[in-house]
């Protein structure tokens, strides 16, 4: 993704630490134990936030994150907060590669990843948010009964991560290929995902479960 520099999106980041965490290398937040909510749900590089924030505007018995690494993105996410406050969403600007550093084990209740980047060289393929290295660590934190849910317009890395995912070995409870021709199932569509509906394109959508 090509990424414009926003002028002033560190410093309003730093001036708004009641909406939103920078995470430094090292940090442990264990965010999970200054919330009060029974259910987390957690979504990994949300972007400009549309989809977290319209899900946490219609779940305020949930507590949401949204992690998201880039400055330029994550505080559009945060300009949205400050005009509308919601006291169950905080944003972190952060890589998931230090997930483990931001929850404590069994602490989560679903983890999101929404048109994640899909890295098709084959020596990226371990940047893939659905790769076995990062399905390890969402087993660390969800709970027992916690679910992955996973959304692409990315033929190829679905297919990949279908694979990934069933050889992991995880369950997969649920699974279309044109997610906005199933009417039975609730959606909330991402930035990305209105451009992609623009142009006709199908999304893909899977549920699973460790
Ligand atoms: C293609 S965009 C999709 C944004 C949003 N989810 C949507 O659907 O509109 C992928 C986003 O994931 C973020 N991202 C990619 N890898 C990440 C990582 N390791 N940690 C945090 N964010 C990441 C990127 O910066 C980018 O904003």
């Amino acid at each position: 993704m090509r990424l414009r520099h926003v002028k002033g999106a560190k410093e309003k980041i730093k001036n708004h630490p009641e909406f939103i965490i920078d995470h430094k290398k090292g940090d442990r937040l264990l965010l999970d134990e200054q919330f009060n909510k029974d259910k987390i749900h957690v979504e990994i590089g949300m972007g400009k936030g549309q989809f977290i924030y319209t899900l946490a505007q219609n779940n305020p018995d949930i507590q949401f994150v949204g992690i998201e690494k880039y400055d330029s993105v994550i505080v559009r996410a945060l300009e949205k907060l400050i005009e509308e406050p919601l006291d169950n969403l905080l944003l972190l600007r952060a890589d998931a590669n230090f997930l483990l550093d931001f929850f404590n084990e069994n602490s989560l209740d679903r983890v999101y990843l929404t048109f994640s980047d899909p890295w098709p060289k084959n020596r990226h393929e371990k940047r893939r948010l659905t790769h076995h290295r990062f399905l390890k660590m969402y087993e660390t934190l969800l709970k027992d009964d916690g679910d992955l849910h996973f959304k692409t317009d990315n033929d190829p890395f679905f297919e990949y991560s279908v694979e990934s995912i069933e050889s992991y070995p995880m369950t997969i409870t649920y699974l279309t290929h044109n997610l906005h021709d199933d009417s039975n199932h609730p959606n909330i569509m991402t930035e990305f995902e209105e451009k992609f509906k623009k142009l006709n394109q199908h999304i893909n959508k899977l549920v699973a479960e460790f």
